[in-house]
C-alpha cells in the first residue's frame, strides 16, 4: 500500500525546498531517463538527459561517437556537457552511468548539486539493456558480465551521492516517490 504523502513531502513543498538541480547516477539499465523524466513531471521541473545533450551537439548518436573517435572523445564531451547543464537553475537532470567516474565532473555534480544514485539488481539492469542495442559498451558482450564488472568499479563513485534509491523491478512512480521522499528529508 503507498502510504498517502504528508503535506511536508507534497511534490510543492518539496520543490519550494530544493535549492540545486537534482542529478540521478547509476549503471545504465537503472532507469535514470525514464525515472527522472516522471520526478521532473511531478515536480513541474525541466528535465534534461545528458546523453541527449551530447548527441544533439555532436549530431551523432551515442554509438556512433564510441565507434568513430573512441570513448575518451566521448567522456570529454560527456563531461563538458554536464559542466553546461549545472548552471544553478533547478532541473532534473539524467547522466550517462559512467559520467559520475570522472573526477571532476563527480566534484561538480557533489557541490552543485544534489546527486542521486539510482540501483537495481544486476539482473534487472542485464535485462533492461538487453532490450536495446544502443549501448556501446554492451553491445558485443555478454549485459550480465559487464554490468558486474561495472559495478564492482563504479559503486564506490555513486555510494559518495548523498541520496540512494533502489529501483526494482516495481512501477517507476514508486521509485519516484522514495527519491521524493529521500528529497523532503
Ligand atoms: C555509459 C552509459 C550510457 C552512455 C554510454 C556509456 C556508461 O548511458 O552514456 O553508452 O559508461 O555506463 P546510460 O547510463 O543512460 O545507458
Amino acid at each position: 500500500m503507498t502510504p498517502t504523502p504528508s503535506r511536508n513531502s507534497s511534490p510543492t513543498a518539496i520543490k519550494s525546498h530544493i535549492d540545486k538541480p537534482v542529478v540521478l547516477v547509476g549503471l545504465m539499465g537503472v532507469g535514470k531517463s525514464t525515472i527522472g523524466r516522471r520526478l521532473a513531471n511531478r515536480l513541474g521541473l525541466p528535465f534534461v538527459d545528458s546523453d541527449d545533450e551530447i548527441e544533439a551537439a555532436a549530431g551523432m548518436k551515442v554509438g556512433e561517437l564510441f565507434e568513430n573517435y573512441g570513448e575518451d572523445y566521448f567522456r570529454d564531451g560527456e563531461r563538458r556537457v554536464i559542466a553546461r547543464l549545472i548552471d544553478g537553475s533547478h532541473k532534473i537532470i539524467a547522466t550517462g552511468g559512467g559520467a559520475f567516474v570522472n573526477p571532476e565532473t563527480r566534484a561538480l555534480i557533489l557541490k552543485e548539486a544534489t546527486a542521486v544514485w539510482l540501483d537495481a539488481d544486476i539482473d534487472v539492469l542485464a535485462e533492461r539493456v538487453s532490450r536495446r542495442d544502443t549501448r556501446p559498451l554492451v553491445r558485443d558482450s555478454d549485459p550480465k558480465t559487464v554490468l558486474t564488472e561495472l559495478a564492482e568499479k563504479r559503486n564506490r563513485y555513486y555510494s559518495q551521492a548523498p541520496i540512494h534509491v533502489h529501483s526494482g523491478e516495481g512501477a517507476h512512480e514508486e521509485t519516484v516517490d522514495r527519491i521524493l521522499e529521500a528529497l523532503a528529508k
